[in-house]
């Protein structure tokens, strides 16, 4: 399947909140860096919709503000809950952050085509 690269943000802003919501044609997409790597994720947490952008990063993982569920930022899996929150593929090129708003609902290989 051929990726549909949008650009979303620049890396320096990124870098220097760690957090930016995006909205890409109506899809509102998280965005986070943790380890120097750039993941993309629904914004709208799978338990009650809150805003995961708002949530905490915290040991290679994004915890819900809502109920603290914890999601795993290389695959978007809770592992307590089995449930998975929708991810997108990032790719980082120069300063400018791409995503592919194609979701992706299974866990993938961890960093398989983050920052690519
Ligand atoms: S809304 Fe995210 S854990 Fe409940």
């Amino acid at each position: 399947m051929t990726a549909n690269w949008v650009a979303v943000a620049s890396r320096k802003e990124l870098a220097r909140r760690r957090k930016l919501r995006v909205e890409l044609d109506g899809l509102a997409i998280a965005l986070f860096e943790a380890a120097g790597r750039v993941y993309a994720f629904a914004d709208a947490c799978v338990h009650q919709d809150r805003s995961l952008v708002k949530g905490t990063l915290l040991h290679g993982k994004v915890i819900c503000p809502g109920h603290q569920w914890q999601f795993d930022l290389e695959t978007g899996y809770e592992e307590s809950q089995g449930r998975c929150q929708p991810t997108y593929a990032v790719r980082v090129d120069d300063d400018t952050v791409y995503v592919d708003p194609t979701a992706r609902m299974s866990p993938v290989t961890a960093g398989e085509e983050a920052n690519a």
